[in-house]
């Protein structure tokens, strides 16, 4: 049987998702719960391979046809917005955009337009078309991640950044000022591989939306 290859994002969301893949019958062992150190790892069984990705990443392995298909977050969709289909929504790793300030600096000083503010984050693109729709002028500063660090060292007055328990925040002294966009895990399909390899993908998908009904 022809393989199906799949781009699964390292860190956070790591073990959820192969406990998924596992569940609906698309990986078997040799996808371990705990990351390896190996990249590329295939379930001969299942006729289905995994590169081991950054989640930044995962849409370009798709995208170009490297894989077949992806899992990835909807923040990294939003910001990169590839050209794949996104097939469905995994409900995992819910998260939320934030716009959020040292405690104590009050919005309506940061957010009167009187002088551009400097923000920092991973997610640019939608940082400036954030700001832009309010008719604000920003400084955006693209960081990698640790974004939280930026206000305290004077890097930056305010950050746009993904957000799940609180904890970073809270533990870096930064309240939200406003919440922006809801965030979960996706499936994502290469455009060609959904269609020439149908017969693959539609049962996995069909599997996947009972999975996470
Ligand atoms: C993400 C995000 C926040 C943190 C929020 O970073 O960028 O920093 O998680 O999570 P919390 O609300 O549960 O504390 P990640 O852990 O992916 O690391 P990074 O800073 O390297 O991007």
């Amino acid at each position: 049987m022809e393989f199906v290859t799949i781009a699964v994002p390292k860190g956070r969301p790591y073990a959820d998702t192969v406990k998924l893949l596992r569940s609906a019958g698309a990986a078997g062992p040799e996808l371990e719960d705990e990351e390896s150190r190996a990249l590329l790892i295939e379930c001969p069984a299942q006729s289905t391979r995994f590169i081991i990705a950054r989640d930044s990443d995962v849409p370009t392995y798709v995208e170009y046809g490297a894989a077949d298909l992806g899992i990835v977050g909807k923040n990294v969709l939003m910001e990169a917005e590839p050209k794949v289909y996104e097939l469905l929504d995994l409900k995992y790793s819910v998260c939320r955009f934030i716009l959020a300030a040292p405690a104590g600096v009050p919005a309506a000083e940061l957010l009167d337009g009187s002088s551009a503010r400097r923000v920092a984050t991973k997610y640019p693109r939608m940082t400036e078309e954030y700001f832009r729709a309010k008719g604000l002028q920003v400084e955006t500063i693209y960081l990698h991640g640790s974004i939280e660090v930026a206000p305290k060292v004077g890097l930056a007055d305010m950050i746009v950044d993904i957000t799940e328990t609180g904890r970073t925040l809270r533990e870096n002294n930064l309240v939200i000022l406003e919440d922006l966009w809801t965030s979960s895990m996706r499936l994502i399909a290469n455009r060609a591989s959904y269609r020439l390899k149908s017969d693959r993908i539609g049962p996995l998908v069909a599997k996947l939306r009972e999975l996470t009904a």
